[in-house]
């Protein structure tokens, strides 16, 4: 019983807000889900490596969003295009012009900001400060003037809020200027500006270039999606917040295809699917909001962020974007080929508009991270005990099912691994025989596997083992014949 009330209890964590996200990024490195990338070579500034545990959540993510955006869809299918793509798209789709941010340098430490986050960590500090109205209307000046690209503005806020720089303490600022964000690299062996690629800053362009392949091949009709996950990169300035912002990253991206007029009823109807898909991973709505672009983005008519409150405050985990007909209107201004589509039920041709729903896997993997780790004090008046937990829903979490024999005799490491190959075509498992199980227990907790199986002498004599549950640390008896229904009836 005392375990249940710790549990609960346990929803108020021992750690702070402040040290929680350090926490986060050191248990994730102590128990193979994240590494500094070429860490031996003392690390790639924002580049990351995923472990043997990291790579399984993120796989997990990502098969469960492939599934509710394609096999559980009647009209979107996926596609996985190249990551190099013809220069051309680039200028077509507005990247070479306009894919850069408003940057600031501090003349004493030579450090470069993104303004934006120079001045939302100065909003951030006011408001910690219990200064919230301050920090309000510094943000809606911000807002106003990016909107209106007044970059001397940007620097008069800066400096009349006497904004320092975090290295060199001072306040010695150039003027804002634009750096575009695009990586680019030479193909082929001749270094001449004809052979210059750029490394895609975003999936969807794969997917405009590719529209009328599908449309025809797959015999879609408007409207439809076509879906797709995959490597994008971005040279980005600011990039110390673990994985929240890569130089490598990994976006799963929706393009949807509508009739032109439709767009502001497909917007909001995929600002509520994708809401309900998040909510689908188990978090509650509180640590999610909307928040709507005030400056829209080149291709855009109307933008918003899926925010969630992340141990770093409300962050942008998923972006929905209604991008008019911008991107294949392009594409067919540049490459001469043209972009339409005859729509049969109105008897006319037109390029379509596209609703897009654009969510960062790595984000999305540091967001369950969050919500899952829990460190949960089980004192009891004989005994100090905590552990930390991470709570994945059991579809994302790396293993399943850990299979633990009692001792590493007596034949119970054979029931044990004939448990395993009866239930790994199914899901992943693992086997431990070493150290007490209490021990084991509290490393399958460290790593959110969310059903441990205990294979003890009274299983030779009933076929009969011990399951614990992650969450609430209840333990019961049930046949072996019954283990992988229980858990298969968890992870659909
Ligand atoms: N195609 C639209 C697009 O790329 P975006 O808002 O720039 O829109 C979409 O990016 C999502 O990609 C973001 O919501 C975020 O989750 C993820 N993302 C963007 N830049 C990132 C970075 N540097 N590191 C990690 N994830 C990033």
């Amino acid at each position: 019983m005392w375990k249940m009330q710790a549990y609960l209890l346990s929803l108020s964590t021992m750690a702070t807000d402040n040290n929680r996200f350090q926490a986060i990024i050191s248990h994730c490195k102590e128990y193979g889900f994240i590494f500094q990338s070429s860490e031996i070579y003392d690390g790639l500034s924002a580049v990351y490596d995923y472990g043997q545990w990291g790579s399984e959540l993120k796989k997990n993510i990502k098969d469960y969003w492939w599934k509710s955006m394609t096999q559980l869809q009647e009209n979107i299918v996926g596609i996985d295009a190249a990551i190099f793509m013809h220069p051309t798209t680039w200028k077509a789709s507005g990247h070479v012009d306009n894919f850069s941010d408003p940057m600031i340098d501090n003349k004493d430490s030579k450090k470069r900001y993104r303004v934006d986050h120079l001045i939302e960590a100065y909003a951030d500090d006011l408001e910690k400060a219990g200064k919230k109205e301050e920090a309000e209307a510094v943000l809606a000046k911000m807002d106003q003037l990016l909107a209106a690209s007044d970059f001397d503005g940007i620097k008069k806020l800066i400096e009349d809020s006497k904004i320092k720089c975090g290295i060199s303490g001072t306040s010695n600022w150039t003027d804002v200027r634009q750096f575009n964000l695009m990586f680019s690299t030479q193909l082929g062996s001749v270094t001449d500006e004809a052979s210059e690629i750029y490394l895609r800053p975003e999936t969807a362009q794969g997917i405009f270039v590719n529209f009328l392949n599908v449309q025809k091949t797959g015999r879609m009709k408007v409207p439809f999606g076509i879906a797709q996950t995959g490597k994008a990169f971005r040279n980005e300035i600011v990039a110390r917040q673990f994985i929240f912002r890569m130089r490598e990253f990994e976006q799963m991206e929706m393009q949807f295809f509508i009739r032109p007029g439709t767009q502001k009823e497909w917007y909001e109807y995929w600002k509520a699917e994708r809401m309900k898909w998040h909510l689908s991973l188990g978090i509650p709505s509180e640590k999610y909001r909307f928040h709507d672009h005030v400056k829209l983005a080149h291709y855009a008519d109307a933008a918003c962020d899926i925010e969630f409150e992340f141990p770093i405050g409300f962050k942008e985990v998923e972006g929905i974007h209604s991008r008019t007909d911008f991107d294949l209107r392009n594409h067919q201004e540049y490459s001469k080929k043209k972009m339409q589509y005859f729509d049969p039920e109105i008897n006319q041709n037109y390029i379509p508009y596209v609703i897009e729903t654009s969510i960062g896997l790595d984000r999305t993997v540091l967001m369950v991270l969050s919500h899952a780790y829990t460190e949960q004090d089980l004192s009891t008046p004989e005994k100090q005990d905590s552990r930390v937990v991470l709570s994945f829903p059991p579809k994302l979490a790396p293993i399943k099912l850990a299979v633990l024999p009692l001792t590493k005799k007596d034949g119970l490491p054979e029931i044990a691994r004939e448990i395993i190959d009866n239930c790994k075509p199914y899901f992943y498992c693992f086997y431990e025989e070493k150290d007490t199980i209490g021990k084991r227990y509290r490393r399958m907790d460290a790593i959110g596997t969310p059903f441990c199986v205990t294979v003890d002498h009274q299983t030779k004599e009933d076929q009969t083992v011990t399951i614990r549950y992650r969450d609430t640390m209840e333990q019961e008896r049930v046949p072996i014949n019954k283990i992988k229904e229980i858990i298969e009836k968890q992870i659909i």
